[in-house]
């Protein structure tokens, strides 16, 4: 099969009739715990993947953009002198992104150079794998290129982040966006989602990351998403505090007595799941695998019971991981409502893994999944081709 980074670059010069001298790709990514808690300011666990979005560009001297997504098979113009909301799809990620690094103090969007170019991804769209912001991350990458602005990932996934709560006006947190700009090969990514330092944790080789694609799509996600973020704003209102990530579980089971039954267990996964976090990143750390994998399936517990954004074919899937010989751990990653499932695997296991939990999937669900070993990879680049 031809890879995207192939593909765009192909299809750039049967296009133009050159080749592009830049190409700029921004990956995935699976989150291996800390789900729900970036809103609260809290921590989180997440490795960039290896798929990703990839644009073959050529800069303009205007403020032109020209861009043709191979995979929606369709093209898009506009000028980023005169931005206007204009569909709901793939572009809106492109022209928000232009929209937020024109707002950039400093830099009017006047100043902002244009583009052409051809994209194309290998991040499934829906699955819960942040293919939205590997989107914003790699045109953040192509404007920083023709408009010579400093990359610098923390600012660029902040501005990404702005582009998608308010141009897309999906209100989402930081996690997505920052793992996208600033994954480490190898590695896992602590991020204090408040002060959004980061600490790279390696993979100890003996593990494998498989995603679960349960082939499920989510719905309503958005509206739960938001009912969600609102009760915790609400629990944290009766603490007294500025967000979740200031109670701890001693301050929770003293003061939690006032809460109504919905939000005190909305805030209980909160509290337990940033204590998790930071107990799975230090565990990573240690090289104790195991801890880590029974973190995880604490972690599934807490998001389907008290934070109850699970679904069956996720808790399917993450029991029948969970019986493989092999398995750590597994829990369901990202927003929940549908996507993915992760697993933590012995490396000589892994093969083994996908195939049976591949088919009893498919016996007891009836849908065919998606299950794949990922490799963590680096952050958002650019190569001079
Ligand atoms: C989505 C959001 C993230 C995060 C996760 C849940 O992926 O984009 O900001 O809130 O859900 O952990």
């Amino acid at each position: 099969m031809t890879s995207p980074r192939e593909s765009v670059l192909r299809e750039f010069e049967r296009r133009t009739g050159t080749k592009a001298p830049l190409l700029a790709r921004a990956p995935g990514r699976v989150n291996l715990i800390g789900d729900h808690t970036d809103y609260n300011d809290g921590f989180v666990l997440p490795m960039a993947i290896d798929r990703a979005v990839w644009i073959a560009l050529r800069p303009r001297d205007d403020g032109r953009v020209t861009a043709h997504s191979l995979d929606f098979h369709e093209d898009a113009t506009f000028d980023v002198r005169e931005l206007k909301r204009e569909h709901d799809g793939w572009v809106e990620y492109v022209r928000g992104v232009a929209w937020a690094l024109g707002l950039r103090a400093g830099h009017a969007a006047g100043s902002l150079r244009g583009w052409e170019g051809v994209l194309a991804g290998d991040v499934p769209v829906g699955a819960g794998l942040s293919s939205s912001a590997a989107l914003e991350l790699a045109t953040a990458r192509a404007f920083a290129a023709t408009s010579a602005l400093a990359w610098n990932p923390t600012e660029m996934a902040r501005l990404a982040q702005r582009a998608e709560n308010e141009w897309v006006g999906v209100n989402c947190g930081i996690m997505d966006q920052l793992i996208s700009a600033a994954g480490v090969a190898g590695h896992a990514l602590l991020i204090d989602c408040r002060s959004l330092d980061t600490r790279a944790v390696p993979l100890p080789d003996e593990v494998a990351v498989v995603v679960l694609d349960t082939a499920t799509r989510r719905g309503l996600v958005d509206s739960e998403y938001n009912e969600r973020r609102a009760r915790c704003e609400a629990a944290a209102r009766t603490f007294g505090v500025k967000a979740l990530r200031d109670v701890d579980e001693r301050m929770f089971a003293e003061r939690s007595g006032s809460l109504d039954d919905v939000t005190r267990r909305r805030a209980r996964h909160v509290v337990t799941e940033n204590a998790r976090t930071l107990a799975a990143a230090d565990a990573l750390a240690a090289g104790d695998v195991r801890r880590v994998g029974t973190l995880m399936d604490e972690s599934h517990r807490s998001l389907r019971d008290d934070f109850e954004v699970s679904r069956p074919e996720l808790d399917t899937m993450v029991e029948i991981a969970r019986a493989q010989q092999g398995c750590l751990g597994a829990r369901m990653t990202g927003a929940g409502f549908g996507g993915c499932a992760v697993a933590l695997v012995a490396r000589d296991a892994a093969e083994q893994f996908t195939n049976e939990v591949a088919k009893r999937y498919e016996e007891q669900v009836r849908l065919t999944p998606y299950i794949y070993v990922c490799a963590a990879s680096a952050g958002a680049s650019l190569e001079k081709v």
